[in-house]
């Protein structure tokens, strides 16, 4: 039996299919390699010794899809495909509406088709509204506030609908908080295509000389130092987390959302000071205005994961940090260079 990760070869798949293959599951991996590199599956086979079988498949296509289904033996799927850019769904909202939600539909009516009906899903702190006190429980109060996060609500929504319509469904929600950090090999780490939208990203890459200066989006926020507070969490301790929801799933049926977040909040100015100290690097920046749609403060509540699922992220900021600033100085444009520069 294998399970199917689709959006294996993106930052989460990559280092889920780590995990998954240590666990001694059996992993196919299907993604259109739209924000992604292949070479990172060859990775995740040089860190465990295993095989990965891989199909260059669009969830848009639903023949691509079944012939997945057809070739293998899938037991459950973790479904990580789908588009993640912020900026970018405000500019294009029908193409993420289209490839996140339609994409998942297609998913789901081949896996009923399949008889196949463990889902784990990726969904996102996001899905929060912003009229919360922190930490979020996962009884807070919903509501996005941009085209990405509205697919992540309306998904959860579905696949609500869908176990209610169908409960020998098993489905899981996992609500992750703002992951980074990268396997501590330094062959699997974030890969963007572009200039980083998200903090760490941008921070490796001034440190490394990509880029000149970090901009930090206002610094009159109602926090201790007036910059945004944020629960980073180490991609490991996340993908630790789908393995554990994975495992619970088994041989049930349910539906069932977790957080996955560490319960701490770090600022800006807080990470920038960690990161200086970690790789001996200073970090130029320049205060600017806030960046619409950002909101003060964001972290977990984790407790329901810890007792349902006994999952507790392990690692700290310093560990995110330091495997994140190896990943960058050793693979300097990525997964198109690799240049060992570790003792
Ligand atoms: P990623 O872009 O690295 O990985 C997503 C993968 O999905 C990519 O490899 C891409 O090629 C693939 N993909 C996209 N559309 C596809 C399609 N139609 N068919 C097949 N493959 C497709 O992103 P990530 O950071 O690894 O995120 C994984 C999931 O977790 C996403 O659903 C994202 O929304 C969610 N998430 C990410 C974060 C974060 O900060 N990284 C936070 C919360 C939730
Ligand atoms: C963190 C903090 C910024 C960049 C985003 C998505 C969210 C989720 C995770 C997918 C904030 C500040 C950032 C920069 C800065 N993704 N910042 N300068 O916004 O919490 O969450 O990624 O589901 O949906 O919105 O993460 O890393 O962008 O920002 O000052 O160049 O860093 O204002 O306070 P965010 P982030």
């Amino acid at each position: 039996m294998q399970i199917l990760v689709t959006g294996g070869t993106g930052y989460i798949g990559s280092h889920t299919c780590v995990e998954l293959l240590k666990a001694g599951y059996e992993v196919v991996v299907l993604d259109n390699l739209s924000n992604s590199n292949l070479i990172a599956l060859d990775r995740v086979k040089e860190i465990t010794g295993k095989e990965i079988k891989f199909y260059k498949a669009d969830l848009l296509n639903k023949d691509e899809i079944s012939a997945v289904f057809h070739q293998n033996n899938i037991e459950a799927v973790i479904h990580f495909a789908g588009l993640k850019a912020v900026g970018e769904s405000n500019r294009i909202p029908l193409k993420y509406y289209q490839n996140n939600i339609t994409g998942t539909l297609n998913l789901c009516e081949i896996m009923g088709n399949f008889g196949v009906k463990r889902l784990v899903f990726s969904s996102s702190a996001t899905v929060y509204s912003r009229f919360n006190e922190n930490p979020l429980t996962e009884d807070s109060k919903l509501g996005a506030t941009n085209p990405y996060g509205r697919t992540k609500l309306m998904l959860e929504q579905i696949l609500e609908d869908l176990y209610i319509s169908d409960k020998e469904w098993n489905i899981t929600l996992l609500r992750y908080f703002n992951p980074i950090g990268a396997h501590e090999s330094t062959l699997i780490g974030e890969d963007p295509n572009d200039i980083p939208n998200n903090l760490v990203p941008y921070i490796t890459q001034v440190a490394v000389g990509k880029l000149d200066e970090l901009k930090i989006f206002g610094n009159d926020y109602p926090t201790p130092d007036g910059t945004g507070l944020r629960d980073y969490i180490h991609v490991i301790d996340l993908a630790i987390g789908h393995i554990k929801a994975l495992d619970q799933s088994k041989n049930t049926t349910g539906f069932n959302v977790y957080n996955l977040g560490t319960g701490n909040s770090y600022s800006v100015l807080d990470v920038i000071k960690t990161f200086e100290e970690i790789s001996g690097k200073k970090i130029s920046y320049k205060i600017v205005e806030r960046r619409s749609g950002d909101i003060a403060v964001c972290y977990a509540n984790p407790e329901k994961a810890f007792k349902e699922l006994n999952w507790k992220a392990e690692r700290d900021l310093k560990s995110m940090l330091r495997d994140s600033w190896n990943w960058q100085r050793n693979n300097k444009n990525g997964y198109s260079t690799y240049n060992k520069v570790l003792n």
